[in-house]
């Protein structure tokens, strides 16, 4: 008999668990840190340990992730996609080998393979003779979403596969986000009136299920492949070691760095290292590492459960969220008007800094939260890099805490504030908002943008307050006695920043289009849209012309014009050629890239060269090689057994080329 406060408990941590899951997995919106969530699992798993007899299929401890969205068509695995078993020690790691051992029932050497965990979204590749043919998300283990349309659109993924492949190949890995690539893209979507993300992993999921694969496409997705499902025709592979490198071979990523351990002291020290030594510098946000048995005929031996392999082992590291106290919320003003709130909190040590301000991100989150001014919040650094307020420990509430308001006008003109319908973010459309104008120009002065050193916050503030800058191009403008009249300033640094801005006028096209804020360009789109126009051009083109553009959508399309439109805009323009920047558009060595803008796409088998060879040689002479045909398409080259892309050439009117044709224009 179980007693009925233990059942009463399973109960409620069960639903507790179900309900996090929910957010996390199906809605991409974790409640909690995994800390927390990890904390619960555990106490759960404990009590259904001590009483077996409260076993249930229907318990989280049972079952793998959240159930695949109605958005997308369902796709079942061949190969259920199982989880990982977690532990949080040196000691645990050292009881699961135990345990591995006592199942094998004799005692052999076992070595291992390590890797990171890579804090993404599972996500399974089906290449049929090499060609990439489907994607999904894991879903609930047994049927995930079909995402290959989205997978198609990434630029880190391989359609085709290199050397020597199997026939059916259906590898499994993780969509990431590097954490610098995390920062560009909130920054992006923030530009655009959109709601930033959370977190890294929020941002990879968010990208990878949505419905339009041109935004999957910007949203500089990675993918590390750390396993497989189906692996037909072709050597199977012996070892983990065995399998990364060919798939590497394949042209496929794989996780880095990774580590070879002939014993479990040497996977123990790999453990203890990664948090303070190979964390900090990894890149990408990783909550642990994962130790393999590396022999593939041992994991055949091993098997696995209902929920995961026995074989492998996710070591994570005990709790790093911390407890500290929201003292205010401020609300700050950004470059594009979007206001966002944030939480000023009493210092607090988390992961190696001092925390004392973090992004609340917009007003939602506030009350997704249920934060009020004066609470116990816990504190995670996302990536260890960029602290958020994860969650409120309402349990330490005493009353006296005081509930959050929505401004209704702007923190630093006063002007109205507004919320695009379908947007959550809330935003100040006053033009000549200072709070705006500073960001602008702190933007316009970056490093990417213009580059003007020794222009930061402080001078910036200075110049705007006093109504001595009203925007870009009145820097140009500036005099010694303008910089001396600035708190601090002495001879010497005036006449360096007045060198700084001059120099600054030489800065190629493509550096003034990225520093103009422009919603939607980003460094990449500004270098491609410098190719291709002048700045006069571009302030005349039509959004159509625009879209004709390889690499520019409809959105950024629509963004440009409605961006030249705007007022003041044009003076703005028009004062910056006064002053002498450069307008011209950027021209590639003549000769030497005659393909450039140009995207060609190969279908069939070529004679004199192989597919790799082909697309080598356009890249080189400046052209794009795209795996599918759009209207975008410059040629189809098509050689024996053409397929389907020579279907849909036909069908868009793109100019096809045989062998003879390309290798006569690619001479
Ligand atoms: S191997 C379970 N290796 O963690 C089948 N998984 O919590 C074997 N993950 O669903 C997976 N990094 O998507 C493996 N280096 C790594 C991983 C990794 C992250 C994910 C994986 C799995 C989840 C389980």
């Amino acid at each position: 008999m179980i007693p009925r406060k233990i059942r009463e408990d399973i109960e409620k941590l069960r639903r507790e668990i179900l309900r996090l899951d929910k957010l996390y997995y199906e809605e991409d919106k974790p409640e909690v840190p995994d800390s927390v969530y990890d904390g619960l699992v555990a106490k759960l798993k404990a009590l259904e340990e001590k009483y077996p007899e409260s076993l249930a299929p229907e318990s989280p401890t049972q079952q793998v992730g959240g159930r695949p969205s109605a958005a997308f068509k369902s796709v079942r695995h061949a190969v259920a996609m199982l989880s990982l078993d977690n532990a949080f020690s040196e000691t645990e790691l050292r009881e699961w080998e135990d345990k591995i051992k006592r199942f094998l029932r004799r005692e052999v050497p076992i070595r291992y393979l390590i890797e990171p965990k890579i804090d993404g979204l599972s996500c399974a590749l089906t290449f049929e003779n090499g060609e990439l043919v489907g994607a999904a998300t894991r879903g609930d283990g047994q049927t995930g979403e079909d995402v290959t349309a989205n997978v198609l659109a990434m630029k880190s993924i391989p359609k085709r596969l290199k050397a020597v492949f199997p026939e059916v190949l259906e590898v499994r890995g993780e969509v990431f986000l590097r954490v610098d690539d995390f920062e560009k893209v909130n920054a992006e979507v923030e530009a655009a009136g959109g709601e930033p993300f959370v977190n890294a992993r929020n941002c990879a999921a968010g990208s990878l299920r949505q419905k339009d694969p041109a935004i999957t496409a910007r949203r500089r997705l990675r993918f590390f492949a750390h396993s497989y499902g189906v692996w037909r025709g072709g050597g199977v592979p012996e070892t983990q070691r065995d399998f990364l490198r060919r798939l590497e071979s394949m042209g496929l990523p794989v996780p880095e760095p990774v580590w070879e351990a002939a014993t479990i002291d040497e996977a123990a020290a790999v453990y203890r290292d990664f948090k303070a030594k190979i964390l900090p510098g990894l890149g990408y946000a990783a909550d642990g590492i994962v130790v393999k048995v590396d022999s593939f005929k041992l994991r055949a031996e091993l098997g696995e459960t209902a929920k995961s392999p026995r074989w492998a082992l996710a070591v994570k590291y005990p709790a790093e969220a911390v407890k500290t106290k929201l003292l205010n919320v401020e609300f700050s003003v950004g470059r594009s008007g979007v206001v966002t709130p944030v939480a000023k909190l009493k210092p607090v040590f988390c992961s190696g800094v001092t925390v004392s301000s973090a992004t609340l991100h917009n007003f939602d989150e506030i009350k997704r939260l249920g934060l009020k001014v004066g609470d116990a919040v816990w504190l995670e650094r996302a990536g260890e890099v960029i602290p958020h307020v994860v969650g409120v420990a309402k349990e330490e509430r005493t009353g006296l805490e005081r509930q959050i308001v929505e401004p209704r006008s702007c923190p630093s003109c006063g002007g109205p504030l507004t919320r695009e319908e379908g947007f959550v973010a809330l935003r100040c459309d006053n033009p000549a908002c200072p709070a705006q104008l500073k960001r602008r120009i702190l933007h316009f002065a970056s490093r990417p943008g213009m580059d003007i050193r020794g222009l930061g916050e402080s001078v910036v503030d200075g110049l705007v307050d006093s109504g001595r800058v009203k925007d870009a191009a009145e820097i140009y403008g500036l005099s010694l006695g303008d910089l001396l009249k600035l708190p601090l300033f002495k001879d010497k640094k005036t006449q360096n920043l007045m060198k700084e801005i001059s120099e600054s006028k030489s800065r190629p096209l493509s550096r003034l289009l990225f520093a103009l804020g422009i919603p939607h360009v980003g460094e990449k789109a500004a270098e491609t849209l410098a190719e291709h126009s002048s700045l006069e051009e571009l302030a005349e083109a039509k959004a159509e012309d625009l879209a004709s553009i390889p690499e520019i959508g409809d959105v950024m399309s629509r963004a440009i014009v409605d961006y030249f439109r705007a007022p003041g805009v044009r003076s703005l323009i028009k004062r910056l050629k006064a002053a002498g920047l450069d307008f011209k558009r950027v021209e590639r060595a003549a000769g030497a890239k005659p393909l450039a803008g140009k995207t060609f796409v190969f279908t069939g088998g070529l004679r004199s060269l192989s597919r790799e060879e082909a697309e080598s040689r356009v890249k080189t002479m400046g052209a794009k090689a795209a795996s599918s045909v759009s209207k975008k398409t410059s040629y189809v080259v098509a050689g024996s057994e053409a397929g389907s892309k020579l279907d849909r050439a036909k069908a868009l009117g793109v100019p096809i080329l045989d062998e003879k044709e390309f290798l006569e224009l690619v001479k």
